[in-house]
């Protein structure tokens, strides 16, 4: 059978996705799933949320486990999934962090700590769009989408290390929807306002450090509640999609309208 090339796109093309065990990650990976997508979910430690779509989405699914602060092993874990697969990466979304969660001020802070939550953040988005960059570029599409915060805007008190890397993150996509447009890629961040997540990982002091913050911001969210996993993904789809070919290097803020 002579497949169309519409066929062959939707068979062959595939999303690749940061953080995919968790909160965001893993709700969108589902989502993407069954849209009959193809995904590669990139995790670190845990790949407990996914479970399920394992069972239920074989042929469609490749888990890649790495740091993504390791550039070499995320390059070859990467290349050998596409090899082996035959897909072509078109779309990433980059939703990997690392939270500054000893909610010091700064005068506070360990610089090993600071150090390790910038690095994370920043070389690890760094790092994952050096490794996809070459497949986008090979097929002359691509379409990302980085998720920032809305901490690039109004900071973060006794959260220094991550407000100053989400807001580096925001200006990376900047800096490379104007380097790689001439490659027809199109890059964007999101950046939201509290996520209603599960915190259930969380350590007993960082989840009542978030609470009380998060009860505080509400207040001030003309909406009145925290953004859901679906308030995001109209977006990252809009994005992501062949009707958005002219909107790159933007931060869109999504915070029930909080400036
Ligand atoms: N939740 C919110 O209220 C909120 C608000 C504003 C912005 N955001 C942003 O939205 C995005 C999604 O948030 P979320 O709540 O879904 O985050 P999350 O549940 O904490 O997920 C982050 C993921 O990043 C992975 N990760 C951590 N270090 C890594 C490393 N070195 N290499 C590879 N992966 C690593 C973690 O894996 P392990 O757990 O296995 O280490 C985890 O699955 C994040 O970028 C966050 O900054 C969230």
């Amino acid at each position: 059978m002579i497949v169309s090339e519409s066929q062959w796109q939707k068979k062959n093309k595939a999303i690749i996705i940061t953080g995919a065990n968790g909160n965001v990650g893993s709700y969108f990976a589902r989502k993407f799933l069954e849209s009959d997508e193809n995904l590669i979910l990139l995790i670190h430690k845990s790949e407990q949320r996914l479970q399920s779509l394992q069972q239920k989405f074989t042929g469609n699914l490749r888990i890649i486990k790495v740091d993504l602060t390791d550039i070499s092993l995320l390059q070859n874990k990467l290349s050998k999934v596409v090899e082996e697969t035959g897909w072509q990466p078109d779309r990433l979304i980059h939703t990997a962090t690392k939270r500054s969660h000893d909610f010091k001020p700064l005068a506070d802070t360990d610089p090993e700590l600071w150090k390790q939550i910038v690095l994370m953040n920043l070389v690890g988005a760094f790092n994952i769009l050096k490794c996809v960059l070459p497949f986008f570029r090979k097929n002359e599409y691509g379409k990302i989408v980085l998720f920032g915060s809305n901490v690039t805007r109004i900071g973060l008190p006794k959260g220094s290390a991550y407000s100053a890397a989400k807001a580096g993150i925001a200006n990376i996509s900047r800096t490379l929807a104007a380097e790689e447009a001439k490659n027809n890629i199109i890059i964007n961040t999101v950046s939201p306002g509290p996520i209603k997540i599960d915190d259930s990982q969380f350590s007993e002091s960082y989840r009542k450090f978030r609470e009380e913050y998060y009860n505080e911001k509400i207040r001030d969210i003309p909406l009145k509640r925290c953004a859901s996993f679906d308030d995001l993904l109209g977006l990252c789809k809009f994005l992501l999609s062949k009707e958005n070919s002219y909107i790159t290097g933007e931060e869109f803020f999504i915070t029930g309208g909080k400036i």
